[in-house]
């Protein structure tokens, strides 16, 4: 039942590139070089129409989420605020009936979502749900589903479901682009060239599981950690922060990298590990002095960025382990593939049940 994998989680992995392929399968056209949703039930007068979205989801799929903001906002250039569920319901949201909501859920079950849902259509919205169960509570309720084709997730910790949402939404994204003419026919397909080598990047990455796995090593051995990045790796940092506490029970912190020095800064000593993920290229000179606050700090720091920035950052960090070079709204996709086998390698040095964490269930069906 796991293929031959110790565990779910490490299968669950290896499965990405496959729930990639799948979740763009039939949604690019590759004579057209354009992106096509034929499931969904919005009009192209709606899509015109959208005023501003709202992004609602728990969890990591609230990290998905996450970068699910900044690939709308940059591809359709309309506001995006990305909320935990739990919260949303009880903040009053501003929405009008040219409001997409979009929630976001692997199981489609969590309560949280579901009722944040009702609320967003009783409010008027449209309702969107990215899924991984087409036959589920928010799938069933939602006025539009896109399904993300990653496979039953079996174990706790979401994986393939996270990466594959973050395809959900880059398809969403460009194809909100082509209806409103936000990006050119060339941007698009440039684009969508860029994902479709994404699953074969996914696998030479697995293939250096050896390097992490390593460095996971060193790391069970503290107690804190702390990860740092700005715009999308920020939103990363976050999901490789909860991955790390959920399954190894090692307490770390994600923050934006330029917000260290408004406190956190005062926790950095000697020998403390942070993992900074350096690969938003706009800012990364910006990261790049973040990164020398720490250090100068005693902090023991590992780069995660480009194979071409690995040389030069080398001079500021003590190790870096390189991903495959990608478009800056795709990098998740594949950075955050280092932080689960991170994660999935300090569980495994601490002896802990990887697929099945303390205090945890798959599906929250609480509030
Ligand atoms: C973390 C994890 C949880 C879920 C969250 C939402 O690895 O799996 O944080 O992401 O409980 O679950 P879904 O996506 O089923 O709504």
């Amino acid at each position: 039942e796991k293929g031959g994998f110790e565990h779910f989680m490490l299968k669950e992995i290896h499965e990405q590139p496959k729930a990639y392929r799948d979740t763009m399968l039939g949604r690019i056209d590759n004579e057209t070089k354009k992106v096509q949703l034929p499931e969904l039930k919005m009009t192209e007068e709606q899509i015109k129409n959208i005023r501003n979205v709202q992004i609602i989801a728990c969890g990591t799929a609230y990290h998905a989420g996450l970068v699910g903001r900044t690939v709308i906002e940059q591809l359709v250039r309309i506001p995006v605020e990305t909320d935990v569920a739990s919260e949303y319901r009880y903040r009053s949201p501003i929405v009008s009936k040219d409001t997409l909501v979009i929630v976001v859920s692997q199981s489609g079950e969590t309560a949280d979502t579901l009722a944040a849902l009702r609320e967003a259509q009783s409010n008027g919205a449209h309702v969107l749900a990215i899924t991984n169960v087409v036959g589920s509570s928010i799938a069933r309720d939602a006025d539009d589903v896109i399904a993300t084709l990653a496979g039953p997730e079996i174990a706790v910790a979401s994986t393939k479901a996270y990466t594959s949402q973050l395809i959900a939404f880059n398809l969403l994204g460009l194809y909100l682009a082509q209806v409103r003419g936000t990006q050119t026919a060339e941007e698009i397909a440039h684009t969508l060239a860029a994902m479709q080598a994404l699953p074969e990047q996914v696998e030479s990455m697995l293939e250096q599981a050896e390097a992490i796995k390593g460095y996971a090593e060193q790391i069970s051995k503290h107690e804190h950690l702390f990860f740092i990045g700005r715009g999308l790796d920020y939103a990363v940092a976050q999901e490789g922060s909860l991955k790390l506490k959920e399954i190894s029970y090692i307490h770390s912190e994600a923050y934006a990298a330029g917000e260290l020095k408004h406190g956190t800064l005062a926790l950095i000593e000697d020998g403390i590990p942070v993992i900074a993920l350096a690969t938003q290229e706009n800012v990364l000179e910006k990261t790049v002095s973040n990164i020398k606050e720490v250090k100068a700090r005693g902090a023991d720091v590992l780069a995660i960025t480009y194979e071409e920035h690995v040389a030069p950052l080398l001079k500021s960090v003590d190790q870096a382990f390189a991903i495959p070079k990608t478009l800056p709204l795709l990098s998740p996709a594949l950075s955050v593939v280092a932080l689960q086998l991170l994660a999935y390698y300090a569980s495994l040095a601490l002896g802990h049940d990887v697929d099945k964490p303390r205090n945890l269930a798959k599906s929250v069906t609480v509030e």
